[in-house]
């Protein structure tokens, strides 16, 4: 293999243009993982493996999607995204207990009583279109009062994250150009709104404000290290729990016997959201950076300087290591899944995006259990994260 060193695109990769808008692109990922394990594709050291991510994850001379500076239209380093050693650790011990088990948890009941209302909303209309009415409305609501952002700029806060996750363009000069543009407007958006929080910020109780009152190493927050944190923020918690949510309810919607095994035994709910975030895979892949030479063993040296696209969606149909793995299996044994990252950078949402999805799950199979949707209206969208993101149904 011959390392090639241009700067890498995910978003107009040929892998990723390959299964662009697929409905089952795991079939391409199986075959992979399976055949392939590591390849260079456009100038990237493409890894397909579980065993393979899993070491590159943890390996000290690895460093994260910030080792070579800004990619989401953002010229500051995101935090903690594209920061690595004990800088990351000293930003993961802030955010870490915003995001915490507990502290999501008193979300709940708000979360289904909105899911309730949406539900509730789009059977007395007959149907919905889900991704819009119920995947974006439910995660992105909860998420904007957790952080502390008005509801009101809703539609704003949303044109921002399509535009950086999915921005318009063919190349990535022009993908570049768009993700700038949408960034330029958030970074001036909180020039104005972060004044005013400033003012209240004894009073408020959400992400934010923490943020402000908080300290790191005896000092409040410098402004551009809160702004490198909101822009991370604003479009992680946006945008990936409603694609998770938008091909969970498509999956569902395909395969009626399993749907009902979850309305019969509601226990199985949780094992059975973990095997479809596993299957599903969201988020494809993500960047890695060999800061020396890596030997994966088996004649897999990974040249020092070497950009890693590390294919998590693949190592979740892994055959080496998931059995017979694109089979869809609530029950299955080994469990471990590669969709929230793992090692340092692991997700930072992922107790809150799982809580998430539990509740909006249970609200749509309590109360719309026979829902059908419309399969050959479906549009998936595989680039940057996958999501179902035309997705009428009809609700009875
Ligand atoms: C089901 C929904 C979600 C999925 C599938 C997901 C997936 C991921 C993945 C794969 C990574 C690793 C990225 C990389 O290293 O290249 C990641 C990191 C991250 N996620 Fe999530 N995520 C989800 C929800 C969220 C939410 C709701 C938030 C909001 C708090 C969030 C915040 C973050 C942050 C801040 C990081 C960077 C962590 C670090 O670098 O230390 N994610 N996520």
């Amino acid at each position: 293999m011959q390392p090639v060193s241009t700067r890498f695109d995910p978003r107009v990769s040929g892998l990723s243009q390959r299964v662009k808008d697929l409905a089952e692109p795991q079939c391409v990922y199986f075959e992979k993982a399976r055949d392939v394990r590591a390849e260079y594709l456009d100038g990237a050291l493409h890894l397909y493996r579980h065993e393979d991510i899993l070491a590159v994850n943890k390996h000290q001379d690895v460093l994260g999607n910030g080792g070579r500076g800004g990619s989401f239209g953002h010229d500051g380093r995101l935090i903690p995204l594209e920061i690595d050693g004990p800088d990351h650790k000293k930003w993961r011990r802030l955010l870490d207990p915003l995001f915490a088990p507990k502290r999501v948890q008193h979300l709940e009941d708000s979360i289904r009583r909105l899911a309730g209302e949406l539900i509730g909303e789009a059977q007395k209309a007959g149907g919905a279109e889900l991704y819009g009415d119920f995947c974006t409305l439910l995660p992105c609501q909860t998420f904007l009062g957790l952080v502390g952002a008005p509801l009101s700029d809703l539609g704003f806060f949303l044109e921002f994250k399509e535009g950086v996750i999915h921005p318009k363009g063919e190349t990535t000069e022009e993908i570049d150009a768009n993700m700038a543009a949408a960034g330029g407007k958030l970074l001036e958006y909180f020039n104005g709104f972060l004044a005013d929080k400033r003012r209240r910020i004894d009073k408020d109780d959400d992400v934010i404000a923490e943020l402000l009152r908080a300290e790191v190493g005896g000092e409040p927050l410098a402004e551009f290290d809160l702004i490198n944190i909101l822009f991370l923020l604003m479009f992680a918690g946006l945008d990936t729990v409603t694609a998770s949510l938008s091909c969970l309810i498509t999956w569902l919607g395909r395969h009626p016997e399993q749907r009902q095994a979850l309305v019969d035994s509601p226990d199985l709910l949780m094992p059975a959201i973990e095997e479809l975030m596993r299957f599903e895979s969201p988020v494809p892949s993500g960047m890695r950076y060999a800061q020396r030479s890596i030997d994966l063993g088996d004649g897999l040296v990974i040249p020092e300087g070497e950009q890693i696209n590390a294919f998590w969606a693949a190592a979740n149909v892994d055959p080496t290591y998931h059995s017979d793995p694109l089979r869809v299996d609530f029950r299955r044994e080994r469990t471990a899944h590669m969709t929230f990252a793992s090692g340092v950078h692991r997700c930072l949402g992922s107790h809150l995006a799982r809580l998430e999805l539990r509740i909006a799950l249970q609200e749509l199979l309590i109360r719309a259990p026979q829902y059908e949707i419309d399969v050959d209206a479906l549009t998936y969208d595989n680039i940057a994260v996958r999501a179902v993101t035309n997705l009428p149904v009809v609700l009875r």
